[in-house]
């Protein structure tokens, strides 16, 4: 019997991992999961006999891969695969994928959420300012990008978008002012919304050179990854533009440094909750389920990325 790990560091909501049970049990799949583990051990132990794998930002290192014999095909259920290493996959000929699109409006609304609660100064009771009429920037317009700018307009947002790999006519299309530069779209917004993947491209490439352009009051928004963020460069730009604000799903390795000296101009959640709604989880988890029945049955490998 085929047989699918389901590995989550950060477990899918209840309801989803019964339907992706549900999508194995019809197709005559064996699906076990090995939810909220605290070592690769754990891990490596657990993938050893299986075929394919489901998992969320789990880091899929290369010891893992070698100690999962069998395995032919990982599906990242989310956006991102920086957390796989793709180059031992391949070594391996193990296809991974990703499920692109199904968990976007759930981070897109814990964006323009977590805006709110900024503009809001943290609902402590001091008056606050409104989202209606500022400027958003959106730095990369793909699936999460798209839906910030749709609910933004939604609340009178003024959109505004940076990304020279989608074609201008479609950021266009949906009424965004499109910049012919980062820098030009830094300079003149109110909010930017990060959206760019984590690659050896974006590293640490919102740095001072971005981050010095921004105005007075202006808030930095990252549900994208904290990698991608010059953490150095962000303490100089704090201390330079005293109004300067960062709010993200991600905190960055000197939190407690930001918070402790910068107080509620900036905001961290606990723990990244960007796709942690019952709907994201279902039908992250269902595509990423119907994806491998569909590469291991029929060979379909619409989605790998390596
Ligand atoms: C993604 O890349 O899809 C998001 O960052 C969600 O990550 P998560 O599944 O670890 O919550």
């Amino acid at each position: 019997m085929t047989k699918v790990l389901v590995a989550t560091v950060k477990p899918f909501a209840p309801a989803a991992a019964e339907q992706i049970k549900a999508v194995f049990d019809q197709a005559g799949y064996d699906c076990t999961f090995l939810e909220k583990y605290n070592s690769q051990n754990e891990l490596t132990g657990a993938v050893s006999d299986a075929d394919a794998m489901i998992v969320r930002s789990d880091k899929i290192t290369q010891e893992v891969i070698q100690a999962a014999t069998k395995l032919k095909i990982v599906v990242r259920a989310g956006a991102g695969f920086d957390n796989v290493d793709l180059a031992a996959a391949t070594k391996k000929n193990v296809v991974v994928m990703n499920t692109p699109g199904q968990n976007s409006n759930a981070v897109a609304e814990l964006a323009i959420g977590m805006m709110i609660y900024q503009a809001r100064n943290h609902f402590n009771g001091s008056s606050g300012t409104e989202l209606k009429d500022k400027k958003l920037g959106i730095h990369a317009y793909g699936n999460v990008g798209k839906l910030v700018a749709h609910i933004a307009k939604g609340l009178g947002m003024k959109i505004y978008a940076f990304d020279p790999f989608i074609p201008k006519s479609d950021m266009e299309a949906d009424g965004a002012t499109v910049c012919n530069s980062a820098e030009e779209m830094y300079a003149v917004c109110d909010y930017i919304s990060l959206h760019i993947p984590a690659n050896k491209h974006t590293l640490q490439s919102i740095n001072y050179g971005l981050l010095s352009k921004m105005k007075k009051g202006a808030c930095l928004v990252n549900t994208a990854r904290k990698e991608v963020i010059n953490e150095t460069d962000l303490v100089k730009v704090f201390e330079e533009n005293d109004t300067f604000q960062y709010i993200s799903d991600i905190a960055p390795g000197n939190s407690d440094v930001l918070v402790g000296r910068f107080g509620n101009r900036c905001f961290f959640t606990p723990k990244k909750m960007g796709a942690q709604t019952a709907e994201a989880n279902i039908n992250a988890g269902i595509a990423a389920a119907k994806q491998i029945i569909a590469f291991l049955d029929s060979g379909d490998t619409t989605f790998k990325v390596n």
